[in-house]
């Protein structure tokens, strides 16, 4: 089992940041996770698409990037079939294997970056729908003792962008496949998403199929967020902040149109970090070779040769401006490594 040394991670990272690996392993199996993980270098990182990390420093110790894919159906059910796919499949072609095999519940989280080991960890989210939604199971490998776990969706502690594995797990275990519950006929078509209505009454479609409201995702996410070929970025760099209904009255006093989202908790509501962040006129700012994106505020991205340390003292900026106006404290999205 050889390990390459002193890797660049920079094609790893959507965010296209420069950081150097002191040991380097791609893994397409479990036993070879298993092999890597006996040569005890450490510390270990797992990687999965690179999409939701910052690298502010080079990485010491082993770098793992999982690349273990396959999806197969594994139960059949009269309406639902389970399916279980490799934690190193890319997110959307997953998303597009269910949808050309007519399987529906993931078609609103198309175009996501990332990969499906990645998905629970930060319970990935859009225009409506969370990975908790479709959600069985997972098997995860721990780091340190080489066995392999299952975890159902209680002992994943979902909420919002967060998991047990952003927490208590974080950095303990690989993710080498999750198990989806889908739907074969009678989809729960989503559409309460503002944006996706519009996209699809503008293209005179009543009643959606999983395959109509896919493209009308895959339309929206184009036309606001930055591609990661052509600008690195990681999507949202902060989590809508969830306040007190007092602070929101206390913005709306000033600001009347602010928007805002009920949560379930009826004393609670959610302003669009994006907003915040506008209002404090960061959006479409450049600063060296980072800035904030001209089209979706809540997406910081690199212009070409930022550094992750570059964009961190962006987000602590902006993070500290949105404080001073609003005193509501931005928490990143984003895993600044
Ligand atoms: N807004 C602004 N200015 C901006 C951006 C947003 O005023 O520059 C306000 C507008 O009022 C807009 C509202 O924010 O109506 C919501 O904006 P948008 O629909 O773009 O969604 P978001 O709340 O900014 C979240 C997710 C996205 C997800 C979209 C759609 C988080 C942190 N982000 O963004 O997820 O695609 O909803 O469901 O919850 C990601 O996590 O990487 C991501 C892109």
């Amino acid at each position: 089992m050889k390990l390459a040394q002193d890797i660049s991670l920079l094609p790893f990272n959507t965010f296209g940041i420069q950081a150097q690996a002191e040991y380097y392993r791609e893994v397409t199996t479990v036993d070879e996770l298993r092999d890597v993980l006996r040569l005890r270098k450490q510390p270990v990182f797992v990687l999965g698409g690179g999409s939701n990390v910052l690298f502010t420093g080079d990485m010491k110790g082993l770098v793992i990037r999982n690349a273990i894919e396959g999806t197969v159906v594994t139960r059949r059910f009269k309406n639902k079939v389970w399916v279980k796919a490799g934690g190193g499949t890319v997110w959307h072609d997953f998303v597009q294997w269910a949808v050309s095999s007519g399987l529906g519940g993931v078609e609103n989280l198309s175009l996501i970056p990332g990969t499906v080991g990645a998905a629970p960890v930060q319970n990935i989210g859009a225009y409506g729908v969370e990975l908790k939604d479709v959600f069985v199971g997972l098997y995860a490998l721990e780091l340190e003792t080489g066995k392999l776990r299952y975890f159902n969706k209680i002992d994943c502690q979902f909420g919002y962008r967060d998991s047990f594995f952003k927490r208590e797990g974080k950095g303990k275990y690989c993710i080498v496949s999750v198990v989806f519950s889908l739907t074969q006929h009678r989809h729960r078509i989503n559409i309460s998403y503002g944006d996706i209505r519009k996209v699809l009454d503008a293209a005179g479609i009543r009643t959606p199929a999983i395959g109509d409201i896919s493209r009308a995702v895959i339309q929206i996410r184009s036309s606001k967020l930055p591609d990661p070929a052509k600008i690195g970025n990681c999507g949202s760099f902060f989590k809508n902040p969830e306040v007190e209904r007092a602070v929101l009255e206390r913005i709306k006093a000033a600001y009347p149109t602010v928007p805002h989202f009920d949560v379930p908790d009826k004393n609670r509501v959610k302003i669009p970090a994006g907003w915040l962040i506008e209002q404090c006129g960061w959006k479409g700012k450049r600063v060296g070779n980072t800035g904030c994106y001209e089209k979706q505020a809540l997406v910081l991205v690199n212009y070409g040769g930022a550094t992750g340390v570059e964009v961190r003292h962006l987000a602590f900026e902006i993070i500290d401006s949105v404080e001073c106006r609003f005193g509501v404290r931005l928490e990143p999205e984003v895993s600044i490594l």
